[in-house]
Order: C-alpha cells, then structure tokens, then sequence
C-alpha cells in the first residue's frame, strides 16, 4: 500500500534523509525505530508532506506518488499522521476537539462514539479542556482526532514517549484494535515494547537511510541489531 525508495529529503538546505527504503503492506503494522535524531520523524513528514522537502527518490501511496501532493489531500487519500507533539486546541474540551475535525474521502466508518470504545479513558474526560489533560490522554486524544479522518495507513510518531506503563498498555491495546480493524500502521519506536506487542515488520533507520529491513521476530532474534542501532537494554 505504502512504497518509498531511495528517499532523501531535505529542511531547506540541510539533507536530513539519504536513502530510505520502507513497504507499509495491507493490515501491517511496521516498526520504524532508530536512535534520537536519525530520521523517524523526518520519514514521516516526508511521507505527509510537512515541512519538509522530497529531493530524490519515490513515495507512494496507492500505486500514486505523494510528492507534492498537499497534505490536507494526503489526509483525504487515506493518510492519517500523528506527530510526536500531539497537537490539539488547548481551549477545546475533548468532546469539542473531535467534532472540529474534517472527515477524509473515506466512507466515514469512525465515528465519535467508536473512538470513545476505543478509549474509554477519553470518554470520561470528554468534558475536560484538552489543555490540561496528562501526556497519555493528549496522545490518546490526538489518534481519536486522526481516526476520524478515517485513514487507512495511520503514522504514529513515538505515541508512547513518555507515558506511563499502564499508559503505554492502552495505547498498544489500541495498536491492536486498529490492527484487527486493518489499518495499516507505520509507528516509530525507541523501545522493543510495541515491536514485541504489535508490530509485523521493522525497518531501522540510522543517520537518515534505512540499515536493516525485517520481520518482528528477525528484528528481535538479533539482540545485535537492537545494540548497535538502538538505545536499549532489552526491556
Ligand atoms: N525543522 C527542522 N529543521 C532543520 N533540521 C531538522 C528539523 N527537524 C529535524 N531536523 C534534523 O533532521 C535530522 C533528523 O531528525 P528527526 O527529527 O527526523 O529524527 P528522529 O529520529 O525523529 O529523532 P527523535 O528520536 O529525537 O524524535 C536531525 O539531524 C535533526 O536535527
Ligand atoms: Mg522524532
């Protein structure tokens, strides 16, 4: 569904990715992981259009290329994007950020109620200004938003940066909610929890290119890869 070759993209003089291969298949959830400042976020701006320029390689979505394709209509091909930041309107109640949002082009399968079922901990606070919810409600918040897009490739930077781990529980318990639902899903990650949980495939990315392309179970029967490419100690 999602296709990238050779991907190099650049804030305006500054190259930040130079060669970034990734597949994002029907119902997948691939794992896109990598030290600090390599390249996740930068892959996933490129692959929206954000702030960021496409100078060589491809990107496509569909069988058609995304490059230079305004991101509002990004959003309408199917494209759901979740920054690390988590934006919402601070002086909105939840209730209130969720029914500003624009639907997609798609047929309107999500609605306010089922990203409620979704998270419950969302519903209960459905009064609450979004500006003083806790950094998990924000990202639980913030996925609810692009649900309503309806996509069908939904990009998560980071979505549990920071959270608690009972926290991090309801957000990969909503991984594989989406997962059984089929949205596809490209999640970048510092840990091995959500790769372990949820995810299909992996693909590494270190100093702005792709470096290791894997299922799940390849990615996490080499420990080596997670050292040499990942700041972790295996939890
Ligand atoms: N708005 C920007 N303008 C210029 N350079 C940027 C901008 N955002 C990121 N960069 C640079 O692009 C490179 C890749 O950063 P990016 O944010 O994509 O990494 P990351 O893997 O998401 O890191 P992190 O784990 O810290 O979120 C870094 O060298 C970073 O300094
Ligand atoms: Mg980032």
């Amino acid at each position: 569904m999602m296709k990238i070759r050779q991907l190099h993209a650049a804030y305006g003089r500054i190259e930040a990715l130079h060669g970034v291969d990734l597949d994002v298949g029907e119902g997948e959830v691939v794992c896109l992981v990598g030290r600090n400042g390599v390249g996740k976020t930068s892959t996933m701006r490129a692959i929206v259009q954000e702030l960021i320029q496409v100078t060589k390689g491809t990107v496509e979505f569909d069988g058609a290329s995304v490059v230079g394709v305004p991101s509002h209509d990004i959003i309408k091909r199917g494209i759901g994007y979740v920054p690390e930041d988590r934006r919402a309107f601070a002086s909105l109640t939840v209730a209130e950020n969720l029914r500003v949002v624009r639907k997609g082009a798609g047929n309107g399968q999500w609605t306010v109620d089922g990203v409620y079922a979704l998270f419950p901990h969302l519903a209960e606070g459905r009064k609450r200004l979004a500006g003083v919810l806790s950094g998990g409600e924000q990202q639980m918040l913030s996925i609810a938003r692009s649900l309503l897009t309806n996509p069908r490739l939904l990009l998560l930077d980071e979505p549990n940066e920071g959270l608690a781990p009972k926290i991090i529980d309801e957000i990969i318990a909503a991984i594989l909610k989406l997962k059984q639902e089929r949205v596809s899903m490209l999640v970048s990650e510092q840990s091995l929890r959500t790769i372990r949980a949820c995810g299909d495939r992996v693909v590494v990315i270190d100093r702005g290119a792709s470096v290791f392309h894997g299922t799940a179970a390849e990615f996490l029967g080499n420990p080596e890869i997670a050292r040499q490419y990942l700041m972790v100690s295996g939890h």
